[in-house]
């Protein structure tokens, strides 16, 4: 399979976070645009920080670098840039988390993040015939009553969101956490996401299908180390988004020849393969795919399962989905 078979295949990206799509160079250039500081020089210093032990030390440095994000014309610049790389990779449906308690955070009004990215989702359709939806993602590190401020922010946008996600750091904040939470967004019809087990026990992604009743689990690499789990996981075809490049950087697999994607496979799990956060993880999709079908010597069988499974996962209508199949 040459490089080229990886980027022409037709895929979808379920497991992309907007933020982590600011590549070094944009980073620079916006930060001058805003007369924003960072503690960097130059993009060769910004790369050269990209070294992280586990996934805290990548999110201090994710979200420090989110701060040069200020208006609406920046969430624009950065999508537009994403849906440009990605259609080149072979992304033809794209559904997106993006943070906005990082932004709100920081003073900057869920409308301008929210605006910024429809506008570069309706050029993304125009130049590329790409589909994108929108999921809100919840940052677990805090507390559930800001989640629902944060939805209820999102009120006005709520018919142009598909779902909502759990991301940032995992351990000590498990699921169960934000059942109340989950629950009312579920109500207001989105579909329902959240990490786990990427770096927290197969306990918390038990919790996430029993308390939180998701639609996909993110990661779930640690699903691996309970049978039971695996085998229900199987039994009810339930997603797992795997992202190859970003578990060799965040150190939860040693290396990419160790990667479980054909193990999950063999297990008869809905895998799928995507980029999680691509500037800092040293890949996008195509090359997530290349990378672990190489070092993992994946059949092209395997490899068309893997695409054939992100449509499945989308949350697509079943003529959309008819469509890409
Ligand atoms: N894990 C948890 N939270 C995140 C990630 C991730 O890989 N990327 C951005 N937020
Ligand atoms: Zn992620």
């Amino acid at each position: 399979m040459t490089d080229d078979f990886f980027a022409r295949l037709p895929k979808a990206e379920l497991h992309l976070h907007i933020e982590g799509t600011l590549e070094p160079e944009m980073m620079v250039a916006l930060a001058a645009r805003n007369r924003v500081s960072i503690p960097f020089r130059s993009v060769e210093q910004v790369r050269a920080a990209y070294r992280f032990t586990d996934l805290q030390s990548f999110l201090d440095i994710y979200y420090a670098g989110a701060d040069v994000l200020r208006t609406e014309d920046d969430f624009h610049d950065l999508a537009l840039a994403y849906f440009d790389r990605a259609a080149a990779d072979g992304v033809v449906h794209a559904e997106i988390f993006f943070d906005p308690q990082t932004h709100i955070h920081r003073g900057i009004p869920m409308q301008v993040v929210i605006e910024g990215l429809f506008a570069a989702i309706d050029t993304a359709r125009e130049r590329h015939g790409m589909t994108v939806e929108l999921i809100l993602s919840y940052l677990r590190h805090l507390d559930e009553e800001d989640a629902f401020a944060t939805l209820k922010a999102a009120e006005p946008w709520l018919d142009r969101i598909i779902g909502v996600g759990l991301d940032s750091s995992e351990v000590g904040h498990p699921p169960a956490k934000f059942a109340r939470v989950f629950a009312a967004s579920r109500e207001r019809g989105l579909k329902l996401c959240a990490h786990a087990g990427e770096e927290g026990p197969p306990a918390y992604i038990h919790e996430a299908l029993d308390v939180l009743r998701v639609d996909r689990i993110d990661h779930g690499n640690r699903a691996l180390e309970d049978p039971a789990l695996v085998a229900r996981l199987a039994r009810e075809a339930m997603t797992l988004t795997v992202c190859p490049l970003s578990n060799v950087a965040l150190r939860n697999v040693a290396r990419i020849e160790d990667h479980p994607i054909d193990r999950m496979l063999d297990r008869g799990l809905r895998a799928t393969v995507h980029s999680d956060d691509p500037a800092y993880f040293g890949g996008y999709i195509a090359e997530n795919f290349r990378a672990v079908a190489q070092a993992r010597g994946l059949s092209r069988e395997q490899v068309v399962t893997l695409a054939r499974n992100s449509f499945l996962s989308a949350f697509l209508s079943d003529e959309a989905l008819a469509g890409h199949l």
